[in-house]
């Protein structure tokens, strides 16, 4: 096939597209988010500015140590960190990955061109090693093929990486020895605690 470069009306067109899915999906992804961890705020707005309502699940602050960072402050350190949409990131110890969905609003209202499934599918890992917080951010990005490493942090050295040394997609579950994928008895999800 002769490769003909687009019409530059086309590519406006295409990234007004992603731009409109990537908004729609933000928004599917905020109103599940806020859902699960019964937070109020108008997520739409970044970075907010207010420390309002955040969940403390003191049960399991003990043994996980889980409490999750309000909204403001996790706006505050993107702005720090400056993220960018076409570099690699890991959203480590992620809970119900509310770093990740406040940094989507970042790139979604920052970056006109910004394809947020593509993001998430080819640039962006999870990790986390509570299987409750497991199954919530499963349910929460469930329209989208998530990369996620489900187990404990200080194992990630020994992910699977490809020729580019970059980590194999999918969904990963340490069973006390190395990074397996295609879990399907969940009963299998115990193992996660044997490291
Ligand atoms: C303080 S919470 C932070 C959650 C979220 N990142 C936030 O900022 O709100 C810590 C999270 O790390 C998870 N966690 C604790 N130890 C971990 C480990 N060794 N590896 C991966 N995740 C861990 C807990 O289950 C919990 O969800």
């Amino acid at each position: 096939m002769k490769n003909m470069e687009l019409p530059s009306y086309n590519i406006k067109n295409n990234m007004a597209i992603f731009l409109e899915r990537s908004f729609m999906m933000i928004t599917i992804l905020e109103t599940s988010f806020k859902h699960h961890s019964h937070l109020t705020q108008d997520f739409t707005i970044f970075p907010i500015t207010e420390i309002e309502q955040h969940q403390i699940r003191t049960e399991n602050k003990e043994n996980f140590g889980e409490v999750f960072t309000p909204a403001a402050l996790c706006d505050k350190m993107i702005l720090i960190s400056k993220p960018l949409p076409d570099q690699f990131n890991i959203d480590l110890c992620c809970g119900m990955g509310n770093f990740t969905i406040r940094m989507l609003r970042y790139f979604t209202n920052t970056f006109p061109d910004f394809n947020l499934k593509s993001y998430l599918e080819n640039y962006h890992w999870f990790n986390e090693l509570n299987p409750e917080n497991v199954t919530v951010l499963l349910d929460i990005f469930k329209n989208v093929q998530i990369n996620l490493l489900v187990g404990p942090a200080e194992k990630i050295k020994h992910m699977k990486c490809d020729s580019n040394g970059i980590f194999l997609k999918g969904i990963w579950h340490w069973n006390g020895k190395k990074w397996i994928t295609d879990v399907e008895e969940p009963e299998d999800f115990d193992k996660f605690f044997e490291y």
